[in-house]
Formats: structure tokens, C-alpha cells, sequence
């Protein structure tokens, strides 16, 4: 008799620009674990209720949830983790005896890259400056807030969009965009999650100065690697950190929530994975 092979994937649309297929097929074989990682576009436009339905029988135990299905993710669950009823979005989802168990992984994942890049550094007893009020910055909030920081210090352009996010915490403060860079006075940490860097953007307009030395500096976007804010970070004598460590480590959560075993983020893996984007 046959065993089926556990089948996991991306949801999302479009998917076809998805790592996630890369990193959890290297965590597979690297465990010696029977099992596919697939790209599994829906269309918005798609019930995606049924959608799910779907994919439990056809031999689905998990799928990772990305733009524009994390919230539709949160309306289809049975059951939710914390941080995924905090957040109000979905990015992993456990198909469990017929159910669907929704994770999010966001947050924690952040958490570990930075961890990652250096543990025990100073960021979590002093203010963060925080720039950007999308479902990054969301998940970035509420991770931050459990960690332990004295206070988020929040900037949009658009005000009203990071006021929004205010409920999150008692810790964050919002503030002009403008006044960023008095803000960043005092700070051990900066977290980019605008759009500002990324290819085919303009740059992040942002000085350095004012934060602490060896501050951390994270940028979550990973298309360049190296954005302008993190070259400039690393030629300040500041920690740079880039936006792999969030993709690699929501991925290594989310599969633990399938395998039970937590993956190692190797060097080796690293290497591939920016092999895959810069090709
Ligand atoms: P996410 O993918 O995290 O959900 P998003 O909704 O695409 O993010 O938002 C991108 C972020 O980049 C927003 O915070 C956006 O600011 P607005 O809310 O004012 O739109 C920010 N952003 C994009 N272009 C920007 C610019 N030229 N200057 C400042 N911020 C910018």
C-alpha cells in the first residue's frame, strides 16, 4: 500500500516570485522527511473557504499564507494561535484531523533573525524606532511589545495608518515623519518595514546619527539584500540586519508547527537562498 506524501504549500497571488518553496525543500531532505512544498496561487476573485476545503483532501497538512490572503486566512480558521487572533492574520495554517489551526509566525520570526544577527544585544531595554504601518510593521509591533522593549516609537507618512496600529501596545508612541531622525535619538533599534529601498524604489531617506552606537538596524525588505540603509548602517559601525533573517525564521516556526522539529538556519541555506535571488 501506498503512503501518500504529505503535501504542504504557499498560498497566495500571484506566488510565483515565493522563496518559501526553497527553504522548506532543503529542510525536508535536510531531515530526511517524505513531503512536497508547492506553490498554491488563489485567486481572490476564488472562494477561499472552498479553496482550503480543497486542498485537506487533497493531502495538505500545512501551508504557509501570504499577500493578499492573510486576513481571508483569519476568517476561514477553526482555531487560532495568540499571536494570530492579535494580529487578525493568518501566514500559517495547520491541517490537522480536519480542522484548520492558524499561525502566525511573523512576529516570532523577526524576533529570532535579530536574535540571530546577534543575541543578547542592547535593543531590548531602550526605545525602538519603528518606520512604516502595513501588516509588517503589525506583526513587528506585537513582537516587540512581548520582547520587552520600553517603548515603539511609530512613524508613518500617512499619520492616520500608524495611528491605527496604536491599540496594538501601550508602548508605541506615534510620531511625525518628518522628526525622524530626533527621534532616533536613544534608540538601539531601527526597523524599516516602508517600501523605501526597495528595488525600483527610492531610497530610505533616513540619518544615522542620532542612534545609539552599535545599534541594531534592521530592513525588512530583502530585494536588494543590501539596501542603502544597511550599507550605510554597516559603514557606521552599526549592526546590519537584513531582511532574510524575518523570511528564514517565520519559515523555521512554521515548520515546526508541521514537524514538531524545529530546522536549523544554516549558512548553507543562506547561501542558496540569496544564490536564488540574485539570479
Ligand atoms: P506592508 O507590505 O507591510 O503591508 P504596505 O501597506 O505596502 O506595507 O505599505 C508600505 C509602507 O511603505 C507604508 O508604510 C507606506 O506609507 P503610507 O502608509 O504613507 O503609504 C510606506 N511608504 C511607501 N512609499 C513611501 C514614501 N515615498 N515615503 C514614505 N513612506 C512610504
Amino acid at each position: 500500500m501506498s503512503v501518500a506524501v504529505p503535501r504542504i504549500g504557499i498560498i497566495g497571488w500571484p506566488v510565483s516570485h515565493s522563496r518559501s518553496p526553497l527553504i522548506h525543500n532543503h529542510w525536508l531532505a535536510e531531515a530526511g522527511r517524505p513531503g512536497q512544498y508547492e506553490r498554491w496561487p488563489i485567486d481572490p476573485a476564488d472562494d477561499f473557504a472552498a479553496a482550503l476545503r480543497r486542498m485537506a483532501e487533497d493531502g495538505f497538512i500545512g501551508a504557509n499564507v501570504t499577500i493578499p490572503h492573510k486576513e481571508n486566512a483569519f476568517h476561514a480558521m477553526d482555531e487560532l494561535d495568540a499571536a494570530a487572533q492579535t494580529l487578525g492574520a493568518v501566514n500559517t495554517i495547520a491541517f490537522q484531523d480536519g480542522r484548520l489551526i492558524g499561525h502566525n509566525t511573523d512576529g516570532a520570526g523577526f524576533i529570532a533573525g535579530l536574535d540571530e544577527a546577534e543575541a543578547d544585544h542592547a535593543w531590548r531595554h531602550h526605545p525602538v524606532l519603528l518606520l512604516g504601518a502595513g501588516g509588517a510593521a503589525r506583526a513587528i509591533i506585537v513582537a516587540l511589545a512581548a520582547a520587552g522593549v520600553p517603548e515603539i516609537r511609530l512613524l508613518n507618512r500617512t499619520r492616520a495608518r500608524a495611528e491605527a496600529l496604536q491599540g496594538l501596545s501601550d508602548k508605541v508612541s506615534v510620531h511625525e515623519w518628518d522628526d525622524r531622525a530626533a527621534l532616533s535619538e536613544g534608540c538601539h533599534l531601527l526597523v524599516n518595514t516602508t517600501s523605501l529601498g526597495m528595488q525600483g524604489a527610492a531610497p530610505l531617506d533616513m540619518p544615522l546619527v542620532g542612534l545609539a552606537p552599535r545599534a541594531m538596524v534592521s530592513d525588512i525588505v530583502y530585494t536588494p539584500l543590501k539596501t542603502d540603509l544597511l550599507a550605510r548602517a554597516q559603514a557606521a559601525g552599526l549592526v546590519a540586519v537584513d531582511g532574510l533573517g524575518m523570511l528564514l525564521h517565520q519559515a523555521a516556526l512554521a515548520f515546526e508547527i508541521w514537524f514538531g522539529l524545529r530546522p536549523h538556519v544554516s549558512a548553507d541555506l543562506r547561501d542558496r537562498l540569496v544564490a536564488d535571488l540574485t539570479t
